[in-house]
C-alpha cells in the first residue's frame, strides 16, 4: 500500500476523514506524539491497528474526542463522575487520559477485554479538525512499531509505518514530546498509570489525593499484573543498550570520557555537551523538564540511525514535575539499568 503524507489544509483535512470513516488507518499529529488513527467504534478497523503496529492484543487503545459531547453522543463511557468533570474543565483540551468505566458502543478491541475505556481530547488543531472530519471518535496508540520510541515527527511515522498505513498528516513536530499523563478514576483514591505534560501536582489541585502506581517508577515483579497494560513491556528503547547514570555533572562527564569508543554514545544534559568527547546527543537541558521531555524521542531515534553505536551512558533526569515523565520512559528504555557513580 502506498502511504500518502497529507497536510494540514482542507483538501487534505478532509480525504483523512474519508479514509477513516471508511475503516482506514491515518496517523495524526497531537500536542503529545503523532498517533495512529482509526474509527473507535469500528471494531475491525481498530484490529489493523494492532496489526499494522505489531502491538500485542491485550494492550488497550485510548479514544480521542474533539468535543466534551462526543462523550455521550457516543456512548463512550457508563458512568462520567464528578472527578472527571472536573479534571476535564481544567485540563481538556490537552495532554490528559481519563480512564472511566466503559460505554456500550466501545468495540472489545478498543479496551481490550477490560471493562474501562480511556478517554483523551488533544488539544493539537490538526487533531481536533481530522476527528472532526472523520465524524467519529478515534482509537489511537502512538504511531511507531510497537516497542521503538514514539513518534514526535511525521518523518518518524514514515520511518515506521510507510506502506503499512493510507496516510499520514504532517503537523509538525509534537510540542509536548511524550504520551500523555494517564490516570484512572476506575478505582478510588484516582490512580496515575502513567506520567505526562500534566504532573500529579496539577492532578491533585483539581481532585485532591492521587495515587502513583508502583509501575510508574518501578520495575514490576515477576508475574506481577500491570493497571496499565502498556506498562509491562520493555518500551521506547532504542536498538542500543541504554543505561542510566546517577550521579553528579563531574562524575557523569568523568565516566564517559573514560569510555571513549565509536560504539558508545552519551545522552547528556545541553550544559554537558562541550566538555564531553565521546559521541553525543542532547536529553535537553539539565534544569529544563519540558525540553527534556520534547528532546527524548528525538534523540533516542537519532541514536538508532548511527548502527556503529551499541551502548548509550544517559543521565538519570529528576523525576520530579514533568521529569517523572521524561525518567518513566528513560527507565524502560534501560530496562530499568542504573548505575549509581556516586557508589563506585
Ligand atoms: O499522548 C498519548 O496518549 C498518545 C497520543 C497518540 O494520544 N497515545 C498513546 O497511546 O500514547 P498508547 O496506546 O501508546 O498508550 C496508551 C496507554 C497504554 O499504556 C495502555 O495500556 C493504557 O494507555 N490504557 C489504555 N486504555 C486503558 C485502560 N482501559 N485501562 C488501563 N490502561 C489503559
Ligand atoms: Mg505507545
Amino acid at each position: 500500500m502506498k502511504t500518502l503524507l497529507l497536510h494540514d489544509n482542507e483538501k487534505d483535512i478532509e480525504a483523512a476523514g474519508e479514509i477513516l470513516s471508511r475503516g482506514g488507518l491515518v496517523a495524526i499529529p497531537t500536542e503529545t506524539v503523532y498517533g495512529l488513527a482509526a474509527d473507535a467504534l469500528n471494531g475491525k478497523a481498530v484490529e489493523s491497528i494492532f496489526k499494522a503496529k505489531g502491538r500485542p492484543a491485550d494492550n488497550p487503545l485510548i479514544v480521542h474526542i474533539a468535543d466534551l459531547a462526543d462523550i455521550e453522543r457516543f456512548s463512550l463511557v457508563s458512568e462520567f463522575p464528578e472527578k472527571a468533570r472536573l479534571l476535564a474543565e481544567r485540563f481538556w483540551s490537552g495532554p490528559l487520559t481519563i480512564i472511566l468505566p466503559k460505554g456500550k458502543s466501545i468495540p472489545d478491541e478498543v479496551s481490550a477485554g477490560l471493562d474501562t475505556v480511556a478517554v483523551r481530547f488533544p488539544s493539537h488543531p490538526t487533531a481536533q479538525k481530522i476527528i472532526r472530519a472523520a465524524g467519529v471518535p478515534l482509537a489511537a496508540p502512538s504511531a511507531n512499531i510497537s516497542g521503538s520510541p514514539s513518534p514526535t515527527t511525521a518523518a518518524h511515522v514514515m520511518n515506521d509505518m510507510n506502506s503499512k498505513i493510507d496516510a499520514v498528516v504532517d503537523g509538525g513536530e509534537c510540542s509536548v514530546g511524550l504520551e500523555s499523563t494517564v490516570i484512572t478514576l476506575a478505582v478510588n483514591p484516582p490512580r496515575l498509570l502513567r506520567p505526562g505534560g500534566i504532573t500529579v501536582e496539577q492532578l491533585e489541585s483539581v481532585i485532591g489525593e492521587v495515587d502513583v502506581d508502583d509501575a510508574v517508577l518501578n520495575e514490576l515483579r515477576n508475574g506481577e499484573k500491570a493497571a496499565s497494560p502498556g506498562m509491562k513491556y520493555k518500551h521506547y528503547s532504542p536498538k542500543a543498550r541504554v543505561v542510566l547514570l546517577h550521579g553528579s555533572d563531574s562524575s557523569y562527564i568523568n565516566y564517559v570520557n573514560s569510555h571513549d569508543d565509536k560504539g558508545v554514545a552519551a545522552l547528556c544534559y545541553d550544559e554537558d555537551m562541550s566538555e564531553i568527547t565521546l559521541k553525543k546527543f542532547s536529553l535537553g537541558g539539565r534544569d529544563d523538564s519540558l525540553s527534556q521531555a520534547r528532546r527524548l524521542f528525538s534523540s533516542l531515534r537519532e541514536i538508532d540511525g548511527d548502527s556503529d553505536i551499541t551502548l548509550v551512558y544517559a543521565r538519570c533526569p529528576d523525576p520530579d514535575g514533568v521529569g517523572m515523565a521524561v525518567y518513566n520512559r528513560l527507565i524502560r528504555a534501560a530496562g530499568f539499568e542504573v548505575i549509581d557513580l556516586e557508589k563506585l
